[in-house]
């Protein structure tokens, strides 16, 4: 299997092959490492196997900004329907934690809706935790075929997973 990696423009076909959106994709690559990084695991049949975006800049939302300064956002995360539940996802999730950490932030967050079980057993079993704050209408921006984007929200959980190695409580 191929490694969890930041994607580059030779990516876009394989992204597209896997899960359309390409002017979602397109965006994504067109933006400077400062603003976000979109992780791919590419697959060995020219379409990608997973992708996730990992947002470093502050939030569209004013509660994430407000409580969680400076946090980079995971989203997007998306798994190729044939590959699922073998790993591919926690793998991503993991290459984005360490790139996170790797650029001093300490913790990492997303959003999640209810009524998906999926993410939300996944992001339990990597150790995301809600907050305390309820949940949050959370910016979703849709890109259409004709490259226009429409803009509405979505009733978010707020998970937040604390990276790095605990520090001991007393030595
Ligand atoms: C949610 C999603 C990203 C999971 O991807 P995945 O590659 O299948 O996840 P993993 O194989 O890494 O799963 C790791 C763990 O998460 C949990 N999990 C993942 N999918 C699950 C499912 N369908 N039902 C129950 N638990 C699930 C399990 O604990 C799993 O471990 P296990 O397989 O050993 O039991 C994938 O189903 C997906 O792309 N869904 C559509 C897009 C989406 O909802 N994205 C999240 C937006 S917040």
């Amino acid at each position: 299997m191929q490694q969890v990696r930041p994607a580059v423009n030779a990516d876009l076909p394989a992204l597209i092959k896997a899960f359309g959106e390409r002017y979602y994709f397109e965006d994504r690559l067109a933006r400077p490492p400062l603003h976000g990084v979109l992780f791919v695991l590419p697959g060995d049949d020219a379409a990608a196997l997973g992708a996730a975006f990992v947002r470093m800049v502050p939030a569209e939302e004013w509660e994430l900004r407000e409580r969680l300064r400076g946090v980079p956002i995971l989203s997007r995360l998306q798994v190729r329907k044939d590959v699922r539940r073998q790993g591919v996802a926690s793998a991503i999730m993991k290459a984005a934690e360490e790139y996170v950490l790797s650029k001093g932030r300490m913790r990492i967050a997303l959003g999640v809706t209810s009524n998906n079980a999926a993410a939300r057993r996944l992001y339990a079993a990597r150790e995301y935790v809600e907050w305390d704050f309820g949940q949050v209408n959370a910016m979703v921006v849709d890109y259409l075929d004709d490259g226009r984007k429409a803009f509405s929200t979505e009733r978010c959980h707020i998970m937040v997973k604390a990276l790095g190695a605990a520090v001991p409580a007393r030595v």
